[in-house]
This record gives structure tokens, C-alpha cells and sequence, in this order.
């Protein structure tokens, strides 16, 4: 049946009565109704005492064998109350008759007709009675929402790693840091740590100098995590670590094949390397970092996963170094092998990676190794930021020029992800060319000297 609202004079009686109760007594209807009170705006310290208030909330009362979903229940549903932490349907009078708590949104939306059943079918009662809320009733939203100026929009980002919440905050919020940490603590069941970066500059092992804005600093930083049906244990305040990019990590995980060879250069604590070297049949990766503790869990989650000797090693050099020995006797074992299977090459840096690929030119130098024409290169995925209006012209080209290469074949820039307003993160794959990998040393002066030309 259609609602039609009556003007005020012609409203039923239950309507009117709300208008002339003393203002204790009337249930408030607007959208703010249900929102932490007014005097938490602006709040800098952690005062939870603001919060409380006292709001009356209609309800219906019912006979408990009514109130399933079948019955009243199905009826009333729309209108039920929603709050963290606060019983909606509650025992009053022994077990016989249940309380409703409902939306006081439902003074206006219920429509006659609904109404006459619950009476009439279920033997409903309605009528209102005051709660106290507290800061545990509200959301998270509702309360960020509330305390912060209305002008600031929310928070950056925030991620979950482990009990570890972690939030970027924008300096306009920093005044209010403890208090946004405080109610995220209060809100978010598994965290015991809220934290921010504190350095705007990212170091050369891309951790984070950590603040604690929230919880016991004894809940450390150490947390295990789980990706790709992998276990990662990992120091969060010495190592990095980014569960955004869990999607991308298992994206390259599905390029490789049985028997594939990995090389990865900037592993971090094995995101890439361990569900490959656990998941992948036959597989050998090669695993590497620069920073001490990345290393230190690298090898720990090898362990921690299970995962046999013969499948994976790690090393702790620097990119560079690492592509001019490890890589380079691993790509030379392979075409001498005249293996079927494949090799990959991941570098997932972004800020820098694209600089450590001149380390590939003229890194084979024995020709006999392979023919140029049955030669497939090994796959490189080096990752990249860019902020061109033509991005993919813009990678295509940075790679080309740190190989110094005028084309590469099927080069593919691949989005990963929107890192902030400008940024956005992208993977390009292609295959390194035999004329980059078996440059002689003549051809580098030389297109060291055409670069010196053209600069
Ligand atoms: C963006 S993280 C990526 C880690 C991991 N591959 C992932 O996807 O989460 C880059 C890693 O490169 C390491 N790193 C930085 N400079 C390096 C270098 N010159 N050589 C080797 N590793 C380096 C850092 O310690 C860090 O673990």
C-alpha cells in the first residue's frame, strides 16, 4: 500500500504524542539521532567520557514465539537498530516477551498497515524507554566522522598487518593522531597496535620509522601474516611489507610454469620467492636482499613454510651484485642446460629498479652459450612509478634507455596499483633481448659515448 504522509494536524495520535512529551522523553528522528554527541568535535586527547549520551529508542515488544524471522521478525527487520555492541532484541519480563530495539527512523517509515499486523497477528506492543551509549555503540566512521573537522576528509589509507594497524595520516590530521589511533584501537577486534609512519622520506630498505598512536608498545612489532596460502613472519618496523600488494604478488606467482627458474632481486621477506619455491613443482628460486632483516626473515619463512633446501636460496647482496653473479651463472647454467623451462626475473622496487637494469648488458659473454636465433630471453618484471600523461610511452622508453635497446618485442606495462593522488605503480615485463644480455664491451663504449653525446 502506498505512504502517505499526513500533515502534522491529521497525524494519528502515537505521532502527535512525540511532539508534546517533555524533551527528555522525545525520540529523536534525524540522522544524527544515533551519532556520538556534538562536544567530541575537534577532540586532540582521548577523552572516551565524551562520548556517552542518552538517546530513547522506540521498540516493540513481543511475545518471545513471535519474534522469528517468519513472523514479526520479517516485518520488522528494516527497522531494527544497528549499533556495535548494543543487544537489539532483549529479554523483559522472564523469557516470555521479547524486546525489539528499534531505529527511531521506524516513528516515521513504518506504515499503518505493518503495524495493524503487529498488533493484531503477533500481539505487539510499542513504545519507547532511554539507553545510555557509550563509545563502544558507535562505529568507526561515525566516530572519525564526528571528531575530526568537518572540512578534513578521512584518513589516507589505513592497512592490517597482523595486530598492527597502520595509518598514513595527511598533516592536517595530525593534531588529532592519538585520538584517531584510540578509536581505531577501540574499534578494530584484532588490532593492539595503532601506528604511523613518522619520517615523510622513505629510507633504502623501504621500512617505516614507526609512532605508536595507540595500544601496549609490549604487543611489538613482530607479527605473522598469511598470503597466497603462505605464513610470513616479519619485524614490521625493520622490513617491508604491503598486504596491497598481495594481488600482484600472486600475479607473477601464475606466470610460472613447472621447472621455471626465479631470480628475485629485491625480495623483501619472500612474498614472491616462498609461495613460488612451496607452490611451484620443480621449481629453483633465487631469493635476494639487500637489508640485513629482510634477509634474516627471508630465511626464516623458508623455514617457517617448509619448504626443501634444493628449492630455494637466499642471499643478502646488493641488486647489482646480485644480477653480476648469482643471475649471471644462473642464465649461463641455463643455456648451457639447454633448458625448456623458463626464467624469471622479478625487481619489484619501484622507485629504482629500472637503474639496475644496465647491470644486464653484455652480462653473457660467451657466445657458444646459444644461437641468437633459438635464444628467448629470460622474462624481466621490473617495477616502476610514473606519473606521465603517457604512461606506458613513458616505462616503454626509461627501460629501453637503461638497456640501451631502441625497441624490446612485446614489452607489456602492466597496472598494479594507485599508490596516491599522482602515483600510480605498474609492472613492465618483457623479455631481455640477446643483443642487450651478449652487448660486447665495444658496444657499451660505444653507446656510453652516444649518450655522452646527447647529453
Ligand atoms: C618495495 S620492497 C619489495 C619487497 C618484496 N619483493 C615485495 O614485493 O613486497 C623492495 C625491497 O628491496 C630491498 N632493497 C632496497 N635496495 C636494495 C638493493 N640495492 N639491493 C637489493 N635489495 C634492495 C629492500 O630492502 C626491500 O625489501
Amino acid at each position: 500500500m502506498m505512504k502517505i504522509r499526513l500533515p502534522l494536524g491529521l497525524r494519528p495520535l502515537q505521532y502527535i504524542k512525540k511532539f508534546i512529551m517533555k524533551d527528555k522523553d522525545i525520540v529523536d528522528t534525524t540522522p544524527s539521532a544515533l551519532l556520538p554527541p556534538d562536544s567530541v568535535q575537534g577532540m586532540t586527547t582521548w577523552r572516551p567520557e565524551l562520548f556517552r549520551k542518552t538517546v530513547n529508542l522506540p521498540h516493540v515488544d513481543l511475545p518471545a514465539r513471535n519474534v522469528s524471522k517468519d513472523k514479526a521478525g520479517n516485518i520488522l527487520k528494516p527497522h531494527i537498530i544497528k549499533l556495535p555492541n548494543f543487544p537489539r532484541v532483549r529479554e523483559i519480563g522472564g523469557d516470555s516477551v521479547k524486546r525489539v530495539v528499534c531505529n527511531p527512523t521506524i516513528m516515521d517509515d513504518l506504515d499503518s498497515d505493518s503495524k495493524d499486523r503487529l498488533t493484531s497477528e503477533f500481539g505487539a506492543e510499542f513504545g519507547q524507554s532511554s539507553y545510555d551509549l557509550d563509545h563502544s555503540n558507535y562505529t568507526q566512521l561515525a566516530m572519525l566522522k564526528q571528531v575530526l573537522p568537518k572540512d578534513i576528509e578521512g584518513l589516507t589509507s589505513s592497512q592490517i598487518v597482523g595486530h598492527i594497524t597502520y595509518v598514513n595520516l595527511k598533516d592536517e590530521l595530525l593534531p588529532y593522531k592519538s585520538v584517531i589511533g584510540e578509536i581505531i584501537l577501540s574499534t578494530s577486534p584484532r588490532a593492539k597496535l595503532v601506528v604511523t609512519k613518522t619520517n615523510i622520506i622513505e629510507n633504502k630498505f623501504r621500512n617505516l620509522d614507526l609512532e605508536i598512536l595507540a595500544g601496549d608498545p609490549k604487543a611489538g612489532f613482530v607479527v605473522e601474516v598469511r598470503e597466497n596460502e603462505c605464513r610470513f613472519e616479519l619485524d614490521f618496523s625493520k622490513v617491508y611489507w604491503n598486504p596491497r600488494l598481495s594481488t600482484e604478488h600472486f600475479r607473477v606467482f601464475e606466470l610460472i610454469k613447472t621447472g621455471d627458474k626465479v631470480f628475485d632481486v629485491f625480495a623483501g621477506i619472500g612474498p614472491f620467492a616462498i609461495p613460488i619455491a612451496k607452490r611451484k613443482k620443480a621449481v629453483v628460486v633465487h631469493a635476494n636482499d639487500l637489508n640485513p632483516e629482510s634477509h634474516k626473515y627471508l630465511v626464516s619463512n623458508v623455514k617457517l613454510n617448509k619448504i626443501p633446501e634444493h628449492k630455494i636460496k637466499c642471499y643478502n647482496l646488493d641488486g647489482a651484485e646480485f644480477i653480476k653473479t648469482i643471475v649471471k651463472s644462473g642464465l649461463e647454467e641455463h643455456y648451457r642446460d639447454k633448458k625448456e623451462a623458463d626464467v624469471h626475473i622479478p625487481m619489484n622496487l619501484p622507485a629504482l629498479a629500472t637503474e639496475f637494469l644496465p647491470n644486464f648488458k653484455g652480462l653473457l659473454t660467451d657466445s657458444d652459450l646459444v644461437q641468437e636465433e633459438s635464444f628467448q630471453g629470460p622474462m624481466v618484471h621490473v617495477y616502476a612509478f610514473s606519473n606521465a600523461e603517457n604512461k606506458e610511452a613513458d616505462l616503454k622508453q626509461i627501460c629501453q634507455r637503461n638497456l640501451d635497446c631502441d625497441e624490446i618485442e612485446c614489452m607489456s606495462v602492466n597496472f598494479v596499483r594507485n599508490v596516491s593522488a599522482n602515483k600510480d605503480m605498474f609492472r613492465i615485463s618483457f623479455r631481455l633481448p640477446y643483443k642487450v644480455l651478449f652487448s660486447s664491451s665495444n658496444d657499451n663504449e660505444a653507446q656510453l659515448a652516444k649518450r655522452a653525446k646527447l647529453t
